[in-house]
């Protein structure tokens, strides 16, 4: 299994599962608070963290405290303050665990057994839940619509990931191309996971769903475009070539005066694991696709150079992966690699760089900020809450706005299936779907 598997991919799974362990520790020692039972479940997940940890040292890393509180903060918005308040929220709690023992259980260099043993000593109390509670009502979300920093130049769309090949992909992804038809866009760039599985049927057919786009467009490789499931083979690079029409080594473009630097962080490595199913706790059939982390190349490290490079014009970066510190799940791994985030951390410092916007993870949220500049995760059309952003630049900034899409029957169709888990994961703060950028100075 480790054989093709680079050491620095596993030493941040190591990494991320003790930040799962200590962020679970402190859900349940909050939750204590209402239910003495989740004392004994935070010395539990503490325990656990501490298996951990001895594998996080034997790869001469320490861990990393600083990541405990900002994840364990997410973990609390789905699964809320108090045992009982979001449906579900235990077993979330449970299945963390599992993906936990399956990811990094078979490399940690001691104590595999011991972690699992305490996680079925976990579940024996959980009340595992014999129905599943209805969807919340499919309320429509308005657009925060904000006055932009000054006259406006351009308006450009962001399609985050479309995921052609999956269950309502195609349907939500051509009422997404609809409405930004309709928005004045000048231009649109898409995030990347164009396709669900790589397979060479997908990319055609999301072509074709982009093609309808009425302005020129720009696209990106997600993780799931690397690896076609049916060819059992890392063959998306080609395929992309062949109908996108370019290398993915990211892209440098211009439009009125500012830089659309468009990078493919993609890395062209098959997963050792199948997919993960978050709602059983377990591995699904057939191959894993490609690894879920980000890095990016040297011609696209070219590509920063020279946005860096002083007196260069104003630039937004693209990319599918969000830079570290990456807090979602599973934090660390699922984002950009340490060392490319450090590298778009010093060339948003040139201060050229106006906004990074990335993909991969179908939410609403600021991941980070380094200096003034925010990076930007965008939610997508196929998920809640199902829609595409707008940028408005002026000569002074942007304004940002997430919006949904306008065909609300087709958002309260896919909205069926959606949990409360769901609902708390991929909104978003009002800050976060909708903020005015001005540069200093
Ligand atoms: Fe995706
Ligand atoms: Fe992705």
């Amino acid at each position: 299994m480790t054989d093709d598997l680079a050491n620095d991919i596993l030493t941040d799974l190591v990494r991320s599962a003790w930040i799962v362990e200590r962020s679970r520790a402190s859900i349940y020692e909050a939750w204590t608070e209402h239910d003495s039972r989740f004392g004994a479940s935070a010395e539990r997940a503490l325990k656990r963290a501490s298996i951990i940890e001895r594998s996080i040292e034997s790869r001469n890393r320490t861990p990393d405290d600083s990541f405990i509180e900002p994840h364990a903060g997410w973990i609390g918005n789905l699964v809320g303050a108090r045992p009982d308040e979001v449906a579900f929220g235990e077993l979330f709690m449970i299945r963390l665990a599992d993906w936990v023992d399956g990811h990094a259980g078979p490399f940690l260099d001691d104590g595999v057994d011991e972690i699992a043993a305490i996680n079925e000593e976990e579940k024996s109390f959980v009340p595992f839940p014999e129905s599943i509670p209805e969807a919340p009502p499919f309320v429509p979300l308005e657009t925060i619509e904000l006055e932009p920093p000054g006259e406006v130049r351009f308006t450009f769309g962001i399609l985050a990931d479309t995921h052609i090949g999956s269950p309502r992909a195609e349907a939500m992804t051509r009422a997404a191309v609809a409405d930004l038809n309709a928005s004045g866009a000048e231009m649109v760039v898409q995030l990347g996971d164009i396709t669900n599985h790589g397979n060479e049927r997908e990319f055609i057919r999301a072509a074709e769903v982009l093609s309808e786009l009425e302005m020129p467009y720009l696209t990106t490789m997600g993780n799931h475009d690397v690896y076609s499931y049916r060819k059992e083979a890392l063959i998306g690079r080609r395929l992309y070539e062949k109908y996108f029409g370019r290398a993915p080594d990211g892209l440098l473009h211009e439009h009125k005066g500012i830089r659309f630097a468009v990078l493919d962080s993609a890395e062209d490595l098959a997963s050792p694991f199948p997919p993960f199913n978050l709602v059983t706790g377990t591995f699904m059939e057939g191959k894993g696709g490609a690894v879920v982390r980000g890095v990016l190349s040297t011609p696209q490290h070219e590509i920063l150079a020279d946005i860096a490079a002083p007196g260069s014009p104003p630039a937004f970066v693209f990319l599918h992966h969000p830079p570290q510190p990456f807090h979602g799940f599973p934090p660390i791994l699922f984002g950009l690699r340490d060392t490319d985030s450090g590298r778009l951390h010093a060339v948003c410092d040139s201060g050229n760089v106006w906004g990074i916007f990335a993909g991969h993870t179908h939410r609403n949220t600021i991941t980070t900020r380094f200096g003034d500049v925010p990076a930007v995760e965008v939610a997508i059309p196929r998920d809640f809450p199902f829609g595409y952003a707008l940028v408005d630049v002026t000569d002074e900034g942007y304004s940002y706005r997430w919006v949904q899409l306008s065909n609300k029957e087709l958002c309260a169709e896919g909205h069926k299936t959606v949990s409360e888990i769901h609902h708390r994961y991929g909104l978003g703060q009002p800050e976060e779907r909708a903020f005015v950028w001005r540069k200093s100075g």
